[in-house]
Formats: C-alpha cells, structure tokens, sequence
C-alpha cells in the first residue's frame, strides 16, 4: 500500500524538494501535503508547482498559545491523511502532546552529528569547537529535541577556511541525498539506520 507522506517546512524547501523528487516510480509512498507555519516560505511555491497541495499554518496568531497552534496543526494535518510526517526544515518545536500524536511516524533532518549540536547554530558550533568532520541526522521524533532513535547520518569533512555558510553548504548537499534514502527505508517498513557515505 503506498504510504502517505506530509513534508512540514518553515523556509527554502529543498529537503522537501529532494523528498518529493524522490516520490516517484516504486517508491512505497508520495506526498500528500507540504504545510508550513511561515506564509512566505518559498518551498510553498515549489510544492504547489509540483502538484502537491499545500497549507499554511501561521504560528504568530496564536500568540505564545502553543497547545491552540499544534490543534490547528492537527486538524489540518489529519485532514491529508498522511502515515508518514517528515520535517524538513520546520523551525517551531513541537510539543509532547503533537509529538505523540504521531508517535513512531514523524522524522526529522537536522544539521549535525546528533547527539552533538542539538538545537540552533549547529554550523558554527562544530567549527568553534575545532571538529575534523561534521554531517547531518535523520532521526524519528520524540518529545526531546533532536533526539529519538537515529535513522541515518551523513558525514562531510571541515576544511580550512571555512565559516558557517560554507559548512552549511556542504552538509545541505548530503541532506538531499540522506533524507530521500531513509524515507524509501522508512516507508517500506525497515527502520535500521544508514549511513552516508
Ligand atoms: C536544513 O539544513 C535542515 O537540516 C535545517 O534547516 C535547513 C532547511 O533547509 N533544519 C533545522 O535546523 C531543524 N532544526 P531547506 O528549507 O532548504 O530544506
């Protein structure tokens, strides 16, 4: 049975972009909706040309009310009918409450070698750090942040000279071939991790 797959994003979109290119042939699942909290997210643009319903969520309404932001999430989300969630690049955390809504279905890309560098700035903390390698994460969510059983990582060395803009250059390269290779894992129902390269 093909797998429904919604794909959350807050900006650019090219995680998303490279999930849904993914989609296609005997892949086990396609895209259902690509929603996010920011209107002007330019992913949105790309998924609607791409045929994929989208829907907007804004946050800011809510004013700080987080539990009322996530049951509009919810109901819009529900609406798609989806098996699988697949954060890409969304920027709000997400609580409990939503997270287990969805227990054991909702994946996440994030920009490190988890379990280092959870949250924000994760470029520049593996350069400050003087780290040799750095890469990115897919992993299944759960209430902690950027945490949950891995699913997939993708390694890229540091080199000299480089800042944040070109390590982040570097690992978004790996992220649009890692995040598509566990999802096709992940919906065919095997959960053991990958590891790139
Ligand atoms: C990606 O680098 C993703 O790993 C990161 O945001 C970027 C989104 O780019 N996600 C996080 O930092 C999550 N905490 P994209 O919109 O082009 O896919």
């Amino acid at each position: 049975m093909t797998r429904r797959v919604a794909i959350f994003i807050s900006g650019g979109g090219s995680n998303m972009v490279s999930l849904v290119d993914s989609m296609t042939g005997d892949h086990p699942a396609r895209p259902c909706l690509v929603i996010s909290n920011q209107p002007d997210a330019g992913g949105l643009a790309k998924a609607s040309a791409k045929g994929i319903p989208t829907a907007v969520v804004d946050h800011r309404p809510f004013k700080g009310d987080r539990a009322a932001f996530e049951a509009e999430l919810a109901r819009v989300v529900d609406a798609a009918k989806p098996d699988i969630l697949c954060l890409a690049g969304f920027m709000r955390v997400l609580t409990e409450g939503f997270v287990s809504r969805y227990e054991g279905r909702m994946l996440n890309i994030h920009p490190s070698l988890l379990p280092k560098y959870r949250g924000l700035n994760t470029h520049a903390r593996a350069l400050e750090a003087g780290d040799a390698e750095h890469g990115c994460t897919v992993h299944e969510v759960t209430p902690e942040l950027d945490d949950g059983p891995i699913l997939g990582q993708a390694r890229v060395p540091v080199l000299p000279g480089d800042t944040p803009d070109s390590l982040a250059a570097r690992v978004l390269v790996e992220e649009h071939k890692l995040y598509p290779a566990v999802l096709r894992r992940f919906a065919s129902g095997d959960r053991s991790p990958i590891y790139l390269p």
